[in-house]
């Protein structure tokens, strides 16, 4: 049995691992969120870790607030950049592996094909600086480490893009998205299927645990405002969209054009198959509707 550590555990993706784990015979997960572990505080993770036999912690803790962080950058600076220091130095000490949750928001988005994990990284807003700086300390403290870059999750778990989409769209008879912004949504639910079976396959020898970065997304890209779109074609909202330009929609944190991620090698490497995005939606849809 490989027991793993997921904290973070009460938000989107945290979530969505609860929803899966049982389905992985040979792995035993612990979910914390900051009631029980807060991992801004070095001692809590350290004394939570001593006298465990955790092989891996799976960072999903973090500040997501992306506008907010554009003024609240002490808090922000402090749980993904300061924390996932702790997290690594922590997990280096005990032995303990870590596969840490980063964001398409350390592009800054003006590329025109997919980036590469080796790609340089210029972060458009705060919240990108942070979670960038994060990725260094990890690397710095704990070399042994995983993390995924991942963009524009949605769950039938916590808030997200989705679930306001079908509010609005039942609210309202007309909508305005933005339609310049291209990406590749993720269904939180996928992600974390591909992190156990990762681990699974890691724990029986079909492949090797490489450190390093990778990126995570679903297959295919859209704007938003195609996203919307097939989101209220797929649950039979009659609404009308309206596709706007990002200057007609100001944010306090700039967002990327364009933050399409290659993942080439973390399908390569960990012999992943990726669903495209409309077919996870579908799923997700499902059960969203059995859920209400
Ligand atoms: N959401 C997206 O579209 C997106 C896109 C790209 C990458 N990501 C990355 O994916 C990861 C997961 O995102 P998510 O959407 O699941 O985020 P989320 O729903 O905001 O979940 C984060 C969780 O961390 C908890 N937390 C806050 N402070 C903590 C502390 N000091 N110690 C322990 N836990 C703490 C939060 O609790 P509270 O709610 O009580 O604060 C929340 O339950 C993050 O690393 C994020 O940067 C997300």
């Amino acid at each position: 049995m490989t027991k793993i550590l997921v904290t973070g555990g009460k938000g989107q993706l945290g979530q969505s691992f609860q929803s899966i784990t049982s389905q992985y015979e040979n792995i035993e997960a612990i979910f914390t969120d900051v009631e029980e572990l807060d991992i801004c505080n070095i001692e809590n993770i350290t004394e939570y870790l001593t006298n465990t036999d955790i092989k891996y912690i799976i960072n999903c803790a973090a500040y997501t607030a992306v506008d907010k962080a554009e003024t609240d950058q002490t808090a922000s600076t402090r749980l993904n950049a300061t924390a996932v220091k702790n997290i690594g130095k922590a997990a280096k000490e005990h032995g303990i592996k870590v596969i840490h949750i980063s964001t398409d928001y350390v592009f800054d988005g003006n590329s025109h094909k997919p980036y590469n994990e080796s790609d340089y990284a210029v972060p458009a807003s705060f919240y990108g600086q942070t979670k960038l700086l994060g990725e260094k300390y990890l690397m710095e403290e704990q070399p042994d480490s995983i993390i995924i870059r991942t963009a524009w999750l949605y769950s039938e778990f916590g808030n997200n893009f989705v679930k306001t989409m079908i509010k609005l769209g039942n609210e309202r008879d007309e909508l305005r998205v933005v339609a310049d912004q291209i990406g590749s949504p993720t269904y939180a639910v996928d992600l974390a299927e591909s992190i156990l079976d990762i681990i699974s396959k890691i724990e029986n020898n079909s492949v090797k645990f490489v450190a390093g970065i990778y990126h995570y997304s679903n297959e295919g890209v859209c704007s938003w405002y195609d996203f919307t779109i097939n989101i209220h074609q797929m649950m039979g909202i009659e609404c009308r969209v309206m596709p706007i330009e990002s200057k007609e929609y100001p944010t306090a944190a700039p967002r990327p054009y364009y933050s399409v991620l290659n993942k080439t090698k973390i399908k390569t490497t960990y012999k992943l198959n990726v669903p495209y995005w409309r077919i996870s939606l579908e799923n997700c849809l499902r059960k969203l509707a059995v859920k209400n």
